[in-house]
């Protein structure tokens, strides 16, 4: 007998229909959900072959449904599922956009599925972005009808841009539309931006299936994963329904299921503010030091007040009677938790030599080491200075040797501008033939270059500067290749020759196809390689989050607060790197600006910025 579907989910005892309008089950790792959304996939191909029908698919591109395409193409090829009785229908093209080109949603959907199992070419269909524009309406007529030809879509595959869009049905989308022509949002350009070398080559248009088209369908599946979908996930599922926000739509639809990942799940009621549900024993949770700590920096954060400043009818009034009856009094929990706020930060982050007393962020046994040898991991060759700058260079100047290790090369993150800057320059000059100045190996020099002086903004000795080049990172695909053993095997290796005794890594969860988590994932991989060496057991290492956020204020177990002086030098040191086609505005810097004004608010001090770390276990 198969297993029954969505068995792996997280569970959760609670009724949730108050706050959640569409059904969902939560997994801890995208792999496992995709492998359950593929399950049932697979056993409509089965059931609809069983019954000599064909099987009609709706399709969808992007980083979200890779897993899934991979585990039914695993399917085909270990456990004989036959796609001879699928027809499919993808949900959108870019426009203008020949089948050929290695951006187009033909090519992907070749590259990830079509190529790898029995599926008729001509049972697989996707809006044609190649023909005239005066064509288009015609076009999009007939995809139509050939649905409809087809008997109607029976599981239509999705994902969400951070818009809020499904298919290219971007805010302001009606109900009733229909497969069309669209103009595409600036937010979902810019996260197109990774499948193409430069901004202005990403398309200002697509066709798309309608939000009507899609409700259509029998059964719809939407996949999110995550953090970076953390927000929109929550609005699709809990906020009211609103063109501003397409996916609302599906909050209507009778048979539609939303599979997410923890982290797309984080922004939930039940997950960000469990208290408010029910009692924590009845999901299993407790109120440890932790949850207290979200619990009460939550409360300060809702009622604007410092946290010395809660009352007991704040927390009475805010759904933590509970918490208010364990901890006895608003007064003794709110100092509970402003000590364990206080106890995260410290000027030292690598110890403070000769001191009686070190930073309560170390462990013991690592305070008696100094100078510390220090390795800090940066994704692309910037960010490292982008989201941990300050503390970079507060290292180099306490005096340990730091080293700082880019794992890819970040080449095709290059504005085209500064590549032709540079060729121009590299020819003019006569330096290098032109047969050297091959753009791929110039975008990749022009990294190292930044790299090498930002570095130096921030102290850090040339000798100490390590460019992994993981072999992964493919600068056509970034984000559609999965590590190997030879990524972490590189890594492994120079772990092994430096030894260090903190390491620093970039944390975010965000797409699972991406650079920073792949690199993540691989880094992981890589020490439970040098778990059983004498200096992993010594080693400690910190998490920052990534460029575009700060930890939640409860999950900071180290803060590094930045003067004046040190935000400027950071930002000297990110201006280095020029090339990047997103450079504009540092966000790296705002949210070491925006930690420091939540210290300020939650009463604690009032830094100019504060870089925030999550101790990695
Ligand atoms: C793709 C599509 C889009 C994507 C969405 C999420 O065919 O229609 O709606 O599903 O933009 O993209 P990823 O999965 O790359 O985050």
């Amino acid at each position: 007998m198969n297993p029954p579907l969505y068995a792996e989910a997280l569970p959760f005892p609670l009724e949730t229909s108050r706050w959640e309008r569409i059904p969902l089950v939560i997994y801890r790792e995208p792999r496992t959900a995709a492998r359950q959304v593929a399950a049932e996939i697979a056993g409509l191909i089965r059931a609809r072959e069983g019954e000599g029908r064909f099987a009609v698919l709706g399709l969808a591109t992007g980083s979200t449904p890779i897993f899934i395409y991979q585990e039914l193409v695993r399917l085909h090829r270990e456990e004989g599922l036959s796609f001879a009785n699928v027809i499919t229908f993808n949900l959108d093209e870019y426009y203008p956009m020949s089948p050929e080109q290695a951006q187009s949603y033909h090519h992907f959907m070749r590259q990830h599925l079509f190529d790898h199992v029995d599926l008729d070419p001509k049972r697989a269909h996707l809006p044609d972005g190649s023909r005239p524009r005066t064509e288009a309406a015609r076009v999009c007529a007939a995809y139509e009808e050939l649905i409809q030809r087809a008997g109607g879509i029976d599981l239509q595959l999705l994902g969400i841009g951070r818009t809020g869009h499904i298919g290219f049905n971007e805010p302001g989308s009606s109900r009733r539309s229909g497969t069309r022509f669209i103009h595409l949002d600036r937010v979902t350009r810019q996260d197109a931006m990774k499948d193409f070398q430069d901004e202005q080559a990403v398309p200002r248009t697509a066709i798309t299936m309608g939000v009507r088209t899609i409700l259509a369908a029998r059964r719809i599946v939407l996949m999110a994963f995550g953090e970076h979908k953390a927000a929109i996930v929550q609005r699709t599922v809990e906020g009211e329904i609103s063109p501003e926000v397409p996916a609302t739509f599906l909050q209507d639809h009778e048979n539609c299921l939303m599979v997410i990942d923890e982290a797309a799940a984080a922004e939930l009621t039940r997950q960000r503010t469990p208290w408010v549900v029910g009692p924590l024993e009845e999901m299993g949770l407790a109120w440890n030091d932790a949850m207290v700590r979200r619990a009460v920096t939550w409360l300060a954060c809702e009622t604007s007040k410092a946290v010395l400043k809660l009352t007991d009818e704040d927390y009475n009034s805010h759904s933590l009677q509970d918490l208010l009856a364990e901890g006895g009094n608003a007064y003794e929990l709110n100092l509970r938790v402003f000590r364990q706020l206080q106890n995260t930060i410290t000027g030292w982050p690598g110890g403070k030599p000769n001191a009686r007393e070190q930073p309560r962020t170390l462990r013991a046994s690592s305070a008696a080491v100094f100078p510390k040898t220090i390795v800090v991991f940066s994704p692309h060759p910037g960010d490292g200075v982008r989201a941990i700058g300050g503390t970079l260079t507060r290292l180099a100047q306490q005096g340990h040797a730091v080293h700082l290790v880019y794992q890819v090369s970040g080449s095709n993150q290059v504005r085209d501008e500064v590549v032709e800057r540079y060729i121009d320059v590299l020819e003019h000059m006569r330096m290098n033939p032109t047969a050297n100045c091959d753009p791929a190996r110039v975008r990749a020099a022009i990294r190292r270059g930044e790299a090498r002086v930002a570095a130096r903004v921030c102290g850090i000795l040339p000798e100490r500067l390590h460019f992994l080049n993981l072999p992964f990172y493919d600068a056509a695909t970034e984000g559609h290749r999965r590590w190997s053993d030879e990524d972490v095997d590189l890594t492994a290796r120079l772990l092994a020759e430096i030894q260090p005794h903190q390491i620093y890594a970039a944390g975010d969860l965000a797409d699972p196809h991406g650079t920073h988590r792949q690199c993540h994932e691989i880094l992981t991989a890589a020490l439970a390689q040098g778990a059983r060496e004498p200096w992993f057991t010594q080693c400690e290492a910190w998490l920052y989050r990534g460029l575009w956020m700060a930890w939640p204020i409860h999950e900071v177990d180290m803060a590094v607060p930045l003067s004046p002086v040190e935000v400027e030098c950071k930002r000297r040191a990110v201006a280095q790197h020029e090339s990047q086609k997103d450079i504009a505005g540092s966000p790296s810097e705002d949210w070491a600006y925006a930690a420091g004004r939540q210290f300020d608010a939650l009463g604690l001090s009032d830094y100019e910025a504060v870089e925030t770390f999550h101790r990695w276990t």
